[in-house]
């Protein structure tokens, strides 16, 4: 979910819904914003889009200078008017949006309610509103201090919540002022003259300010049009460092494509460009990296790295472990974030900690560079945003400056968290065993990259007829062994989540111990097959599943008589060195779930029920 926050002089909702659209990526199925006006808030809340709230708010949207909202990616109760944000509590002297699980809600709930307290929607937030209200009660005023009697009853309210959140209150009856909070989802500050603004991340900020104050976990914030101060839960007032807001202010645009998504695909000979630039060190045959943060002797210690994300990110620390492991012989072990973050595996000294992240925001990513951290582990960052909350908390980390990714399917940040992976694997290796000559060559192809991803892009046309014919598959099995497993794992991904389509990735010889009874002529088998160590062996699973009827979408090689004898739809794919397959032979499979999910009349940008970045664990 995303948080904003206004207080100043100017109308409250242009800021709030600007903000929002820029936060949709957090969750987009129902949005709200309540906006004072004079006496009371001015609630309007719908299902849907921004699009829809903005809709609905109308040509006049309601005037006020204090206001908040909210975009939710539903978790307690479905998306529904009475569970979209705002919140009220108590008689509605309480206004309230909120980003987080509180997981002891139900307690608190039941008790509210024997208290008298009357629940409107099925949602954890609306407690956290009566349970101000109700702390409020119990707060006596301090003389000549009023604002204090609303911080301790906000501080009391929060003592008892177990869980997360990323808080922003505001009370009908003591106007101009607002209270945010934050434990555990990320909330930050702008600083601007006479007005001052609260969000999720630093987005809705861009063009209203460029000072930000980032909000660290058990800090409360009160702001009015007169100034703003930090307190720590336990420690009192804090000196918060405002810094300047480094966010990339350009506007990403469709520029001509119907989807993001699809000039995301076609971005990616650039964004793989960017990725390289200035990294790659001829005269040394190494790569290099500024933020790093360690020095070659460090490096040279390693004896362990850790790769962690989430969704696709998880799946191309599948292909740095093939890639590091093979270039740089250090191990890798690979987790789900979600995983590793509740798991205590022993974790030697000299282990690098890489969290993978298009956004720096995912939840389960960031608590488990936290919790690897907490160990005493170096924890670094492969992050698309930069400033973001995982770039923050990360001891370094590498930028994969792909320009931002708006389809919620990830693509290009694929790719090229792919395309650094291979150039660590390259800084590590040449520190070790890696010869001045093969590190000179792998330099040579990575430069070969852009390239080579433009010629695959050729390709569309043929994706397309491919797409026809296969559009009303209910499950397709996506195969391929060694670099191209993650490969087939991340092609299943992208049709699952924009096409709806049940979609398996699997290791083509895998296949024969349980998905080939799936197999049958109305299930397609997408192989990935470019020449290399493991052709002959998925030609035989290939072959395999001929011979049980299963139509076959061949990823091959120009002039592959063999592959064309046997699958009934060859998709053309240039031959590349095997670590760098991955990288180019994803081109096709995401085009074949976009086109897919196009005929099936999907929206291909915002699939239902998905977030670009789940910020909630
Ligand atoms: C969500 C998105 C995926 C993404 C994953 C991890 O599930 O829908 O596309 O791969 O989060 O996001 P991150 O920003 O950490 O890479």
């Amino acid at each position: 979910c995303g948080i904003v926050g206004y207080v100043g002089s100017d109308n409250a909702c242009d800021f709030l819904i600007g903000g929002l659209r820029r936060l949709e990526y957090r969750g987009y199925d129902s949005a709200g914003v309540a906006i004072y006006g004079g006496s009371t808030f001015h609630i309007t809340r719908s299902v849907g889009r921004i699009d829809a709230l903005a809709m609905q708010l109308g040509a006049v949207p309601p005037n006020g200078t204090l206001g908040l909202g909210h975009t939710r990616w539903a978790t307690h109760g479905p998306a529904t008017i009475e569970n979209a944000h705002p919140h009220l509590g108590g008689d509605g002297e309480i206004v309230l949006v909120h980003n987080g699980v509180i997981e002891n809600f139900q307690t608190l709930k039941d008790e509210l309610i024997q208290k008298g307290y009357h629940f409107v929607s099925a949602t954890d937030s609306e407690v956290i509103a009566h349970l101000v209200a109700e702390s409020l009660k119990n707060t006596p005023e301090t003389v000549g201090q009023p604002n204090l009697r609303y911080l301790n009853a906000v501080q009391g309210a929060i003592s008892r919540l177990r869980g997360t959140y990323g808080l922003a209150i505001a009370f009908r009856d003591h106007p101009n002022f607002m209270i945010a909070a934050r434990f555990g989802s990320p909330l930050v500050l702008g600083v601007g003259k006479g007005e001052y603004f609260v969000a999720s991340d630093a987005s809705p900020l861009v063009g209203r300010t460029d000072r930000i104050v980032y909000l660290a976990d058990h800090q409360i914030a009160v702001l009015t049009p007169e100034g703003f101060s930090v307190l720590h839960r336990d420690q009192g007032k804090v000196r918060v460092n405002i810094r300047q807001l480094e966010t990339d202010s350009s506007e990403a645009t469709r520029e001509g494509f119907e989807h993001y998504m699809l000039k995301e695909i076609y971005e990616q000979p650039e964004s793989i460009r960017n990725a390289m630039r200035g990294r790659l060190d001829e005269e040394n045959a190494t790569a290099v990296f500024g933020g790093l943060n360690l020095t070659p002797q460090q490096s040279r210690m390693v004896e362990r790295i850790i790769l962690t994300g989430c969704g696709t990110s998880w799946h191309s620390g599948l292909v740095g472990e093939y890639l590091i492991e093979d270039l740089a012989r250090i191990p890798v072990s690979v987790e789900y974030a979600s995983e590793l973050r509740y798991r205590n595996p022993p974790i030697e000294n000299n282990t690098l900690v890489f969290g993978i992240t298009q956004s720096g925001e995912t939840a389960d990513t960031l608590a488990a560079l936290r919790e690897t951290k907490r160990k005493g582990h170096r924890t670094l960052a492969i992050c698309n945003v930069v400033g973001s909350s995982i770039a923050q908390a990360a001891d370094g980390g590498v930028y994969l400056y792909a320009g931002p990714e708006i389809g919620v399917a990830s693509t290009k940040a694929f790719t090229s968290q792919c395309c650094v992976l291979a150039m660590l694997g390259l800084y590590f290796g040449r520190l070790r065993h890696l010869s001045f000559e093969r590190g000179k060559q792998i330099i040579e192809e990575l430069r070969q990259l852009p390239n080579a991803i433009q010629q695959t892009l050729g390709c569309n046309e043929q994706v397309r007829d491919v797409a026809q014919k296969y559009q009303n598959a209910s499950t397709v099995l996506y195969l391929g062994r060694q670099f191209n497993f993650p490969t087939a794992l991340e092609g299943a991904l992208k049709l699952k989540e924009i096409s709806y389509i049940h979609a398996e990735g699997y290791p083509a010889a895998e296949m024969k111990h349980g998905p080939i009874a799936l197999v049958d002529k109305e299930t397609p088998s997408v192989f990935i097959i470019p020449r290399g160590t493991t052709y002959t062996k998925v030609m035989a699973n290939m072959e395999e599943v001929k011979a049980r009827g299963g139509p076959v979408i061949a990823l091959a090689n120009e002039d592959d008589p063999q592959v064309q004898a046997v699958a009934d739809d060859v998709i053309h794919v240039p031959q590349v060195p095997e670590f760098l397959q991955p990288i180019v032979n994803v081109v096709p499979l995401q085009l074949l779930a976009y086109h897919i999910a196009l005929l099936r009349g999907c929206d291909v940008d915002k699939p239902r029920n998905l977030a670009k970045s789940v910020t909630v664990e």
